[in-house]
């Protein structure tokens, strides 16, 4: 989402202390400024606030709950989003009245917290008592605020897949503006990967696989949904993780709808992360589909080196990760000196070094050259069948060794 607009250069030279490397930001590289961006929050606010809140958006509680079956296995657009409609006192209520300790974590939008809801009819209940959801609650200093709730509300209401963040609601009361999702036991793939050494312990890289491989599927449903969709804002800390490390995306705060009639691409206003961003996108403010297939590449690169897509505490040179990985990529042994450390080579090589040239491919400055989110995902599931197969292979000399019919252990 979006802390606020700034010259990306004069940004770039201020960084780290104006921004943070990893909050939704919007670039301005053109000559035009975009103007303060609390005002432009506030016009926002005021143009566009009544004509959504005679909107669509209707509630039937007797479709609401938490059940998998309103998670359609191959995804769906639904009809009509079905949202319950909570007020300030309820999500108090789940929240106990938005307590420090309940706070799971803080973004350019506001602070999430960790809340408790009846299962049937998403009532705030007691603590333990129900299921648990996270809010997130508008900071009235952040310049994020109806336009990405809105878009929010109308993307993530009505998409409905495995591998997309569930919202459950939402509250627009006076100034305050909350959203209320599913709870994601893990959080999110930042926190695994970046914030190592605290209570998470170093993702292997069968998780990193099948994690990589959930987003990929997230991301192929919104391409080739019938209105296509393109997320704008992929990256590690939009990639949340429930107890099972099944990954979903959260966040459509700057999603947009594909090009029609034939075009190649939409024009936008250049926003998204630092890092992530597709180049001819933030050069140009043309945004396609295979934008989102670069942020995908970055963070695929993020998982080979377990480093972040920006890192100013890096040496000189290695600052960005795809300048610096990008000689590395191709070849085994150069590929080698760049893995996560602390994957201590329990890997799979073959198809680490398929995953980087993978990487290679989506972060291709050219957006026609980049494989599509579907080639993407292909190519990781052979990724994962080489590995199932080389542990089979394993698992079968094994147990012929011990039964002694294997070659070299004949009687
Ligand atoms: N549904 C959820 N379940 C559990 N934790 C969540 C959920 N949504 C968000 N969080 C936690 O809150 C943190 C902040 O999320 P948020 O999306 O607001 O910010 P961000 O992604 O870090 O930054 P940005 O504003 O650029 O999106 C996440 O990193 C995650 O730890
Ligand atoms: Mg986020």
């Amino acid at each position: 989402m979006t802390p606020y607009c700034s010259n990306w250069l004069s940004s770039l030279i201020a960084w780290p202390n104006q921004i943070s490397p990893t909050k939704t930001t919007c670039f301005n590289l053109r000559s035009e400024t975009v103007g303060n961006p609390r005002r432009r929050a506030t016009a926002t606010l005021s143009t566009l606030g009544v004509a959504w809140r005679a909107g669509h958006i209707e509630y039937d509680s007797s479709r609401l709950s938490m059940d998998d079956s309103f998670v359609y296995p191959d995804g769906r657009i639904l009809e009509s989003s079905n949202l319950k409609i909570f007020t300030f006192a309820e999500l108090k209520g789940a929240t106990r009245n938005f307590k420090p300790e309940t706070v799971l974590g803080e973004g350019g939008f506001g602070k999430v917290y960790k809340g408790w809801v009846e299962e049937k009819t998403l009532n705030p209940s007691k603590s333990g008592i129900g299921i648990m959801v996270a809010v997130k609650k508008l900071n009235p200093a952040s310049v994020q605020g109806l336009e990405e709730w809105q878009s929010e509300v109308n993307f993530l209401g009505r998409l409905s897949h495995p591998n997309l963040v569930k919202l459950l609601g939402y509250c627009w009361e006076d100034k305050e503006l909350l959203l209320v999702y599913e709870f994601m036991a893990k959080g999110s793939l930042e926190n695994h990967i970046f914030l190592r050494g605290t209570s998470n312990e170093t993702l292997s890289w069968d998780l990193r696989l099948k994690i990589l491989i959930g987003a990929a599927r997230g991301l192929v449903f919104l391409h080739s949904s019938e209105r296509q969709v393109i997320y704008r804002d992929f990256k590690a800390s939009n990639i949340l993780l429930d107890s099972n490390y099944n990954a979903k995306l959260s966040d459509f705060g700057l999603a947009k709808h594909g090009p029609e009639g034939g075009k190649s691409h939409v024009t936008t206003r250049v926003m998204g992360t630092f890092g992530y961003a597709a180049p001819e996108y933030v050069a140009t403010g043309h945004l396609y589909v295979k934008s989102d297939v670069y942020g995908f590449g970055v963070v695929l690169l993020e998982m080979l080196t377990g480093l972040r897509a920006l890192d100013p505490n890096r040496p000189q040179g290695q600052h960005n990760l795809v300048k610096y990985a990008k000689p590395f990529l191709a070849n085994r042994r150069k590929l080698a000196r760049i893995m996560d450390q602390q994957l201590e080579g329990q890997y799979n090589t073959k198809g680490a070094l398929k995953a980087a040239r993978l990487s290679l491919q989506c972060i291709n400055g050219d957006p026609k050259s980049r494989p599509s989110m579907k080639e993407v995902l292909e190519t990781l599931e052979q990724i994962e069948a080489i590995k199932r197969r080389s542990k089979d292979a394993r698992l079968s000399s094994n147990s012929l060794r011990r039964t002694g019919t294997g070659t070299g252990t004949g009687h």
